[in-house]
């Protein structure tokens, strides 16, 4: 998703910073959407949950006027009574603190110049908890808490921070996750997501693709969303719908 997020801001004409700790992949994929797209792409290789890893991406890129947060999913949760101390504050570092503190070293500048845009990518999970994504959920659901609390103090500042929250996305991860169940079951990644599919009842009948993302991520970073601040937009292929 983040991948996804980088190519439709490049669409847009923005020049990115782009951080992942994995060197290869992470360089590859800034080099296909550089040369796709045109657009100025830095590639900064950092682990965004440590201190130091932070500090390095923001000496590369130390005012942003976007920040687009994401990371690779918890791991999924089986029985609850097993997750350990560890387990949280792992989960809380990389995806609750990390974020929290980007967006602390870089709303200031974005509110002096009078124009900002902050988008993390959490989880459908935040709003509809489920017992598979205890580590997941919870500490995107208090992300999603902070972000609104924040985007009120700054929004007539032009600062504006909206949360997407995904459903299930052919991605990296999943891709390595479902390939494992499918060679655990004998079966086929497509049949494995297919299960999925079926149980959850995704009523698009597929997981989505990390571009059905990354084009909401351009928009919320956009003048469209001028006035849309706080908000948290579910991207799952209507499983979870309600009237409103
Ligand atoms: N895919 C889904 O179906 C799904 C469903 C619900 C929610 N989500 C949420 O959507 C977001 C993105 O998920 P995804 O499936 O796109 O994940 P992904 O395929 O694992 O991609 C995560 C990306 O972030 C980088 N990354 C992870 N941890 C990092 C760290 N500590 N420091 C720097 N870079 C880091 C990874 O590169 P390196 O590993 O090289 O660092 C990778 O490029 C997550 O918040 C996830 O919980 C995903």
């Amino acid at each position: 998703m983040g991948k996804g997020s980088v190519l439709a801001l490049a669409r847009e004409g923005c020049e990115l910073f782009v951080s992942a700790r994995g060197e290869i992949r992470l360089k590859n994929a800034c080099e296909q959407i550089a040369r796709e797209t045109g657009a100025r792409i830095t590639p900064i290789v950092a682990d965004h949950s440590t201190d130091a890893g932070r500090e390095k991406i923001l000496s590369a890129c130390p005012e942003p006027d976007i920040l687009v947060g994401t990371c690779a999913p918890p791991p999924t949760t089986g029985d609850y009574r097993k997750i350990t101390p560890d387990d949280w504050k792992q989960t809380l570092d990389i995806s609750l603190l990390s974020p929290v503190q980007f967006m602390q070293a870089t709303i200031d500048g974005m509110v002096k110049r009078k124009w900002g845009r902050i988008v993390n990518i959490g989880t459908g999970a935040a709003k509809f908890p489920a017992q598979i994504r205890i580590l997941s959920g919870a500490p995107r659901a208090a992300l999603v808490n902070y972000c609104v609390a924040v985007s009120k103090i700054v929004a007539k500042d032009n600062v504006i921070i909206n949360n997407i929250l995904p459903g299930m996305h052919h991605t990296a991860t999943i891709r390595e996750r479902y390939d494992a169940l499918a060679r655990q079951n004998g079966t086929t990644y497509e049949e494995e997501v297919d299960k999925f599919v079926q149980a959850w009842r995704i009523p698009a009948g597929r997981f989505g693709d990390p571009d059905d993302v990354g084009a909401f991520v351009a928009m919320f970073c956009s003048e469209f969303a001028n006035f849309t601040t706080g908000q948290s937009l579910v991207i799952d292929g209507g499983i979870t719908n309600g009237t409103f």
